[in-house]
């Protein structure tokens, strides 16, 4: 279906849903957007949404969803314990996974917190293809560390390989080599990794870490949140397997792993999470965390009607025309701005399309916060508002010294079935506009940084006065308009 042309001459994206419920968006004058601005101490997890035209933060628990989800939530078995609710998730679970046992989470860092506690002691090392923010934090709360092992080119932003989010298999042995496998808890494998532009992973891949965990007597873990899309892009990009199904690539990917866990926000476009997995013995491990953490066995801190979008949610993932609405509609962004000479990372992957702000703000250091220059300055000039994934989401050493980010990107995330192109268009054409001033935005510098995840809560200020620089020029080309 996705590969079918709508248009006579282009490869237009097409929205193949109708919208029957609708939100009005507020687009607020420029000089109400610097006063927000000022006010989220330019961070734009600080602003809020009255002050927001096109909501790009993230997909969390923003995708659309759907008729039947919503009415799968009219019917939903309230109960403290052994909810019917919970039945239908766990049987999704088991059609659309593949895995029997299933632990319910409020969230997928939640997930890696019951992971963390039960498996990560002190000094152990978790080798992945890359971090997420939230892994990290879990996994250095309780004294591990991790290491990266992609593949050299992964980095590199403007690229044709179609798998960055790929493990480097030589790099993986090496490191067991080296760190002997009593310090190593599993492998983590995560779908289309987030932080480096929504980036895939294939099946070979998978099945090459599968074997060197066998041969070392290693668990692979996976994190799945984003693992419909990375089954999408599978589809389309290895040769092995454009003629199998949704469910069997899916299948494929899960049954690979030891463990799966989810953040649901992403995965089946609603709340909550899960970690899932074949063997009882594991279950049970990480069984007693459900009820000190989250709730009960059957809720895990989900209200049950969330419990009953996730199982329709996660059936809904096999639909190759659901899942894919997102990454075309990414593809349309990534390549249109790529076109006018923006800085995208390419191929375009799965979540948002991301800008490289180091070459948008080249005139920038990385200490002077790029991506979170670049985040205030578009929303500045378009209400937009994006997320920054660069220095900002990093965090410090032990002796407070910046740990300066791989990449530094602007993430304008297009949750599934939210935007229609014209906005997506709209998108594009304030993007070239900043890009054509681009030399007016400054830098900025921490007011107040926290220990933990500082990029959630942190209050930065701008280094000069660039943005009421920016707000002159857009006022010089725009008139009175918004
Ligand atoms: N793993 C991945 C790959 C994620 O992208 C996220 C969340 C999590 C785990 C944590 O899940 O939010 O339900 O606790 N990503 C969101 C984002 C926050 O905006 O990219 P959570």
């Amino acid at each position: 279906m996705p590969n079918v042309k709508f248009y006579k001459n282009e490869d237009l994206p097409l929205e193949l849903h109708k919208v029957r419920i609708v939100q009005k968006l507020n687009l607020v004058p420029i000089e109400r957007r610097l006063d927000a601005l000022k006010e989220a101490g330019y961070n734009t997890f600080g602003l809020r949404t009255a002050d927001v035209f096109l909501d790009m933060i993230t997909d969390s628990g923003v995708n659309a969803m759907s008729d039947n989800q919503l009415a799968a939530m009219m019917r939903a078995d309230d109960a403290y314990a052994g909810s019917q609710s919970f039945e239908r998730m766990q049987k999704a679970v088991e059609d659309v996974l593949g895995k029997k046992y299933l632990l319910p989470v409020h969230q997928g860092r939640a997930a890696e917190n019951v992971l963390a506690r039960t498996f990560i002691k002190p000094g152990d090392v978790v080798p992945m293809n890359y971090h997420f923010t939230t892994t990290l934090a879990h996994i250095t709360e309780v004294g591990g560390t991790i290491a990266e092992l992609l593949c050299d080119d992964a980095l590199e932003l403007s690229s044709t390989n179609p798998f960055k989010g790929n493990i480097d298999i030589d790099k993986l042995v090496r490191f067991i080599e080296e760190t002997g496998v009593e310090r190593i808890p599993f492998i983590r494998m995560e779908a289309s990794t987030n932080l480096i532009g929504g980036q895939p992973f294939s099946i070979s891949n998978m099945l090459d870490v599968r074997r060197v965990a066998d041969k070392y007597g290693l668990m692979v873990v996976l994190d799945a949140s984003l693992l419909g899309e990375n089954a999408f892009l599978v589809k389309q990009r290895e040769k092995e397997w454009g003629e199998n199904s949704m469910g069997d690539i899916l299948k494929m990917m899960t049954g690979l792993a030891d463990i799966v866990y989810f953040s649901a926000r992403k995965l089946s476009s609603s709340r909550g999470g899960g970690i899932c997995t074949n063997r009882h013995e594991l279950y049970q491990k990480m069984e007693v965390m459900i009820p000190l953490f989250e709730g009960f066995l059957t809720y895990g801190g989900m209200s049950v009607r969330e419990i009953e979008a996730i199982a329709v949610g996660l059936y809904e993932t096999l639909d190759e025309t659901m899942i894919s609405q997102s990454p075309t509609f990414i593809k349309y962004l990534v390549e249109t701005a790529e076109a006018k000479g923006i800085p995208m990372v390419t191929p375009p992957g799965v979540l948002g399309g991301h800008v490289n702000a180091m070459e948008f703000c080249s005139h920038l250091r990385q200490n002077q916060y790029p991506a979170g220059a670049l985040a205030a300055a578009l929303y500045l000039c378009s209400g937009v508002r994006g997320m920054e994934r660069g220095t900002v989401s990093s965090v410090r050493d032990e002796q407070g010294n910046e740990i300066l980010s791989d990449v530094e990107l602007l993430r304008l995330a297009v949750p599934r079935r939210v935007f229609t192109l014209s906005q997506i268009n709209y998108v594009i054409d304030r993007l070239e506009w900043l890009w054509d001033n681009r030399k007016l935005i400054g830098g900025l510098q921490w007011v107040y940084e926290p220990r933990v995840l500082r990029f959630f809560m942190g209050k930065l200020e701008p280094t000069s006065d660039w943005p009421h620089r920016l707000m002159e020029k857009f006022r010089k080309d725009f008139g009175d308009s918004l």
